[in-house]
């Protein structure tokens, strides 16, 4: 998969160096373009916003500094298949991302990532890309962070882990949270006490019926106490 990255916070991203999706990159399986935004501007300050039309408060995103960047990433063929880019705004205002998301987001062959400050981007330039292809504006979470880079470096991890060859087994993707549409259950290791605490004795029975049913049930009284708005309907009502 191509990753390209536009914002003016290029260092942000030094991180992707590191960890799981580092050792993704190092093998070929994640391939990133970080892009400054004020690269793709001509006036001495490098200005990149300007005061909202119609007045108000806070600045806006111009559009011909995102126009410059965002074509130069499209004209420049480092999808590396035919496939067209999607591009993600990280925005409050977008679509909630989730784990559903996340999968869908794992089979592209190229992502941009548009990462806005201030009060966002002039409009005109979502508009101008989903005449031409895919633009999704996409949110963490019902609150307000100061810019896309923290959403983008999230969604990123959420994704880049879902990729065949990124996180080394497999299996540990299936029995997570989300993925089967419940939280997921409470995890033990040794020692079997710990500060007078046990493991679950069901847990060290051996017994892997009893473990798997015991496994579902805490999955389910979780997702019913934290978030029973994820519950399926046919958990709904039991007691
Ligand atoms: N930018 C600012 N707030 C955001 C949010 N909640 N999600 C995604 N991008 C954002």
């Amino acid at each position: 998969m191509r990753i390209d990255i536009v914002t003016i916070f290029p260092e942000f991203f030094d991180v992707l160096d590191i960890s799981l999706l580092g050792k993704a990159r190092a093998n070929g399986l994640i391939e990133l373009g970080v892009h400054n935004l004020r690269d793709f501007t001509h006036d001495r300050h490098n200005t990149v916003d300007d005061t909202p039309a119609g007045g108000g408060a806070g600045m806006v995103m111009k559009p011909e500094p995102w126009g410059e960047a965002l074509d130069s990433i499209l004209d420049s063929g480092t999808s590396g298949s035919d496939a067209d880019p999607i591009i993600i705004f990280p925005s409050p205002a977008g679509v909630r991302f989730d784990q559903k998301m996340a999968r869908e987001l794992a089979d592209e062959q190229h992502i941009v990532f548009g990462c806005g400050r201030y009060e966002g981007i002039d409009q005109r330039v979502f508009d101008e890309y989903a005449e031409r292809g895919r633009v999704r504006l996409v949110s963490l979470g019902d609150y307000v962070l100061n810019g896309g880079e923290v959403a983008v470096m999230a969604m990123i991890e959420a994704v880049g882990r879902l990729i065949p060859g990124v996180v080394g087994n497999p299996e540990s993707l299936v029995e997570e949270s989300h993925e089967d549409g419940l939280l997921e259950y409470p995890s033990y290791t040794k020692p079997a006490v710990w500060r007078e605490r046990e493991v679950p004795p069901v847990l060290r029975s051996g017994d892997h019926g009893a473990i798997a049913r015991w496994r579902h049930e805490q999955q389910v009284e979780r997702t019913r106490r934290v978030r029973p708005d994820l519950l399926p309907p046919e958990l709904q009502h039991d007691a």
